[in-house]
């Protein structure tokens, strides 16, 4: 038997879709997925969908020995037990130099961890966001590999050659640091996606008690026409003109959002880092709330309605949303930047945005500016021509805010992007009556305006006499 190139654990929606796509890219595959009751259909459904070819095994030593050394195995199964769980019946039958790569969202330190065990036996491990769903994954992926480099260079080809090209044809992949770097990218690239999604969900809460669906999709693909072009708002435009029967299928979908917890994940990161993310929080509790129906129908009853006599104007709500997204993005890779000092992983931003210009969720017009920014600057409003663009929507974006505020309509992103920017662009803050609170319960110190930074003070603030 001739000895296959790669091998994929895990024939789930994204396992099957990347083994597909390598198959099509005339890579030799062997694909293994366990055998149970109800998964015992998965392997022998998958040879007969591309026609036997690949090799497919339910035995886990048979499929190791299927593949060429030093072998390259990528697992697609769902994050967390299951990865150690497959990474135990590994690790007995791989030999050094061989290489286990996981693309499924797996948190960073997890990640860290399986590189230390698994470097004590010789094996290199590969941590792989890949982000673009399900078509993503069969047609072109955005794969953001973290780990060793001459592990990912026995990767490199297969990657490149299934992966989403960016407008001048490179491969969406790059390797983007070692050990948990891509988990993490990939972790906040979800937490990025929560505040596109929620933005964009905002929208429409302010649009829809004046607007109907097909006004508000006709607005969204206006829109989706120029700088805000982007895969979420396209998407969300098509989603809202889908009908079921006579009714509008978005009506009879349940306004509880699930989650699988990269977005809170991103915020618990931004919060040790101590980088604020209120755009990706608020998305973050936006999903929460909205899962406290129960409650959330019950509390409503005492809620006068709210009759709007007056139309948001779509300019200021325009506005609104070009600045949010800057907002949103800032933070999102200000955490990135923040990690990778903390550990010294050297991640290039301007290489990341170009791998997100395509293949993944929240590929966007405004990414492709990314790249060039990020070779000048190190953060996204240190570049003036954005940084303005966010100043110039000052008077739209308030408005957008007090009309929503005045209307009841829901609006977690956006006014939690008005309040980072408002606060970030506010010179005299209020920390100096926290400092002086915590001086006089804690003796914390504090340091004086009037003094050198690095002298602290102490005094008896409730002593007046
Ligand atoms: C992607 C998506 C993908 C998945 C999210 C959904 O980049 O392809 O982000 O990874 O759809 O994990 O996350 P939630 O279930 O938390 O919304």
């Amino acid at each position: 038997m001739t000895k296959s190139e790669v091998g994929i654990i895990g024939l789930g929606v994204m396992g099957g879709s990347l083994a597909k796509n390598m198959i099509s890219k005339g890579f030799s595959v062997s694909v293994y997925n366990r055998y149970t009751d109800t998964e015992k259909d998965i392997v022998p459904n998958f040879l007969k969908d591309t026609s036997n070819k690949a090799q497919g095994f339910t035995d886990i030593s048979q499929f190791v020995n299927s593949l060429n050394s030093p072998r390259k195995i990528l697992m697609m199964v769902t994050a967390g037990a299951a990865v150690d769980a497959v990474i135990s019946e590994l690790t007995p039958l791989v030999d050094e130099g061989d290489i286990v790569a996981d693309g499924g969202n797996s948190h960073f330190q997890d990640t860290q961890r399986r590189v230390e065990e698994l470097k004590e036996r010789g094996i290199h491990y590969l941590g792989v966001g890949i982000s673009g769903g399900e078509e993503g994954a069969l047609r072109g992926p955005c794969i953001m590999p973290g780990g060793n480099g001459d592990a990912y260079a026995q990767f490199q080809n297969i990657l490149e050659t299934i992966a989403a090209k960016d407008k001048n044809g490179n491969a969406c992949v790059s390797l983007v640091g070692p050990d948990g770097a891509g988990h993490l990218v990939k972790t906040v690239h979800n937490g990025i996606e929560y505040g596109e999604m929620q933005l964009i969900a905002d929208c429409f809460a302010i649009l829809s008690p004046t607007h109907s669906h097909e006004e508000i999709a006709g607005i969204f693909n206006q829109w989706n026409q120029g700088d805000h072009q982007s895969y979420l708002l396209g998407i969300t435009a098509a989603i809202l003109k889908k009908k079921e029967g006579d009714a509008y299928l978005i009506d009879k979908v349940l306004d509880k959002a699930g989650n699988k917890g990269t977005g809170s994940w991103t915020s618990q990161l931004a919060f040790k880092l101590g980088i604020p993310t209120p755009t990706i929080n608020a998305a973050v509790t936006a999903r929460y709330l909205s899962s406290q129906k129960e409650d959330r129908m019950k509390l409503s009853k005492n809620i006068p309605d709210h009759a709007i006599d007056e139309i948001p104007s779509i300019e200021a709500l325009e506005a609104t949303y070009r600045a949010c997204r800057i907002l949103n993005h800032h933070q999102g890779f200000e955490v990135i930047r923040a990690a990778s000092e903390m550990y010294q992983w050297n991640i290039n931003l301007s290489e990341l945005a170009r791998i997100w210009t395509e293949g993944c969720i929240i590929k966007s017009k405004l990414m492709e500016d990314f790249v060039d920014v990020f070779k000048e600057k190190t953060r996204i409003l240190d570049d003036n021509t954005l940084l303005r663009t966010i100043l110039r929507s000052e008077k739209p974006f308030l408005y957008t805010l007090i009309y929503s505020l005045k209307y009841r309509l829901l609006n977690n992103c956006i006014s939690e992007s008005y309040n980072y920017y408002s606060f970030l662009t506010t010179e005299k803050s209020t920390a100096h009556i926290i400092q002086a609170q915590r001086d006089e319960f804690g003796a914390h110190t504090y340091r004086r305006n009037d003094r050198p930074e690095n002298e602290s003070f102490t005094s008896n603030w409730t002593d007046n006499g």
